[in-house]
């Protein structure tokens, strides 16, 4: 089936009850593991595309992989996503590209480290809304701003500082028509997010309850959603590496999240951090090896074992069979009305 649009899967998600991770991509070996994670677990999908992914892969590249996952597994539904948009011009070029669904960043300015105001971040996410919508696309909005810099998005600090104002949340929503709403409850991105384990009190949960309790039609995101499991630490830092000790958000957390609207989980640092691993192993275990299927090869098994493990968890898993796909167009059509 061709690409589908996220609100579908979303809107499926929300009536099914359950959560679907969206993983970040740049290479082949990424698009293939979560595709054969998901044809295992029979698992609708969301791929997503940063800024930097898209320039990685020259763009193009990462499209027409996207289009081999569509032929390679057409029983499956596939949104492909921008992640991160950090302007509307970014967001257009998604959109013309054949993106179905964009992220427009807004909580951020264009450089995507420095908060931006409240009306900033309605201008710019009402403008992307009117122009994807009109394709059919689906936006996703962000209210507050994470935490993290080490990879390029978020406001630095602890992910504590611009939590997201449930009055401003339903504002945006209600000023941009937002299909998807990332709110800031205390995560960051990358792999420091917290500096010991995570209580039940670390995450802003009561926040995110308010909000799906006063936008109950809106889907939440919740970004950097990494869980930074200990056994992928120990194997990076076991073959050589050197990540300091850290906590990431526990799946229980998450699980919590979906039974109260959270309906698209971002995960790209532990499949990172699995990649990682693996071609550290054999690079250690196997000094003599040059070939890159020896090392690339482990490394998909590796992204695919977390992205089942995750699809399992959010309770994706069983549900793409369920989805008959519809098209852009028709969600256009159903945008104007
Ligand atoms: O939130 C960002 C994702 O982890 C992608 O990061 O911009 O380094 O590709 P990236
Ligand atoms: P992690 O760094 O926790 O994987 O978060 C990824 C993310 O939010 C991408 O938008
Ligand atoms: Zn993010």
């Amino acid at each position: 089936m061709p690409l589908v649009s996220m609100r579908q899967l979303l809107d499926e998600a929300a009536k099914g009850g359950y959560g679907v991770g969206a993983f970040n991509v740049n290479n082949m070996e990424q698009i293939q593991a979560i595709m054969e994670a998901a044809t295992e677990t029979q698992s609708p999908v969301i791929v997503q595309a940063s800024r930097g992914a898209r320039s990685y892969s020259q763009d193009r590249f990462l499209y027409h992989l996207m289009i081999a996952a569509t032929e390679i597994y057409p029983e499956l539904p596939i949104v492909l996503h921008q992640d991160h948009g950090n302007s509307v011009a970014t967001c257009k070029s998604a959109i013309d590209m054949g993106f179905t669904s964009v992220m427009m960043d807004g909580s951020l300015m264009e450089d995507g480290k420095t908060p931006s105001s409240f009306e900033y971040n309605v201008k710019v996410t009402r403008e992307v809304v009117e122009l994807a919508h009109a394709k059919g696309v689906t936006v996703e909005g962000e209210i507050g701003c994470l935490g993290g810099i080490e990879d390029g998005h978020g406001a630095g600090g602890d992910g504590l500082e611009h939590l997201t104002d449930p009055d401003q949340a339903v504002e945006f929503v209600k000023q941009t028509g937002v299909d998807a709403l990332a709110i800031a409850i205390g995560t960051s991105h990358g792999a420091y997010k917290f500096s010991s384990k995570p209580t039940g009190e670390t995450l802003k949960m009561e926040t995110l309850i308010q909000i799906h309790n006063r936008l109950p039609g809106t889907h939440l995101v919740m970004h950097g959603s990494s869980s930074v499991p200990k056994d992928l630490q120990d194997i990076i830092n076991q073959y050589g590496g050197k990540l300091k000790p850290t906590w990431g958000v526990p799946v229980e957390e998450i699980q919590l999240g979906i039974k109260n609207g959270v309906r698209k989980i971002n995960v790209d640092t532990d499949n990172r951090m699995a990649i990682t691993g693996a071609i550290r192993k054999v690079f250690a275990e196997a000094p003599e090896k040059f070939d890159p299927r020896d090392y690339l090869k482990p490394a998909r098994d590796a992204m695919r074992a977390v992205c089942k493990a995750r699809m399992v968890a959010f309770g994706q898993a069983g549900q793409a069979g369920k989805i008959k796909p519809v098209s852009c167009r028709e969600y256009a059509r159903a945008y104007q009305s």
